[in-house]
């Protein structure tokens, strides 16, 4: 992919939240994960382990737990985050999740990050895949192609945002 193109589907990628009922193949899906499992990690410790859900009553169950990620009952399938407690787990587990997004952009696939960390039921989902006890669940990503419009939430300018120099 030229330079060009990887900066547009940055540029491009938005929240996703409306699905259509279409699978996406499981090789694309284990590219996608491969993306996450190439991000930069703290001392290169790696403590992530990604749980890929396609099963509609799963998908079903983990949506109704969490607060604001209802739409993924209705998602192609959703990959689960999940870091071991180490000291950068947070960080290293969100740089994998957006490597994610990306990844799911570059092959036309909406993509949704619902909150996993911090929450009070990244206990219970984690439980029902089986975590062992030590991991923690960073993010759940809502993955499908989009249906309808997509929301284009506002953005800062970088004018807004940006400063040399000095702050
Ligand atoms: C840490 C984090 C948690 C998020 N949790 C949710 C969530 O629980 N439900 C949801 O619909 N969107 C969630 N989002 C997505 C944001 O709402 C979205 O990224 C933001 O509104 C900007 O829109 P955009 O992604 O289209 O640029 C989350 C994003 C981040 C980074």
């Amino acid at each position: 992919m030229s330079e060009n193109k990887i900066l547009e589907v940055i540029k491009k990628r938005r929240s996703v939240r409306n699905f259509k009922r279409v699978e996406i193949p499981e090789d694309i899906i284990k590219d996608i994960v491969d993306c996450g499992r190439l991000a930069p990690t703290a001392r290169n410790l790696q403590p992530w382990k990604f749980v890929v859900i396609t099963k509609r009553p799963s998908l079903k169950e983990i949506a109704g737990l969490t607060d604001y990620g209802k739409f993924l009952k209705d998602a192609s399938c959703c990959i689960l985050v999940f870091c071991e407690n180490t000291k950068y787990y947070l960080e290293d587990g969100c740089a994998a999740t957006e490597n994610i997004l990306i990844a799911a952009q570059a092959y036309g696939i909406g993509s949704c990050w619902i909150a996993g960390d911090k929450k009070s039921y990244a206990e219970p989902i984690a439980k029902i895949v089986g975590a062992p006890e030590k991991w923690k669940l960073v993010s759940i990503i809502a993955l499908g192609y989009a249906a309808g419009e997509t929301a284009c939430p506002k953005k800062k300018s970088l004018n807004d945002v940006l400063s040399w120099e000095h702050w």
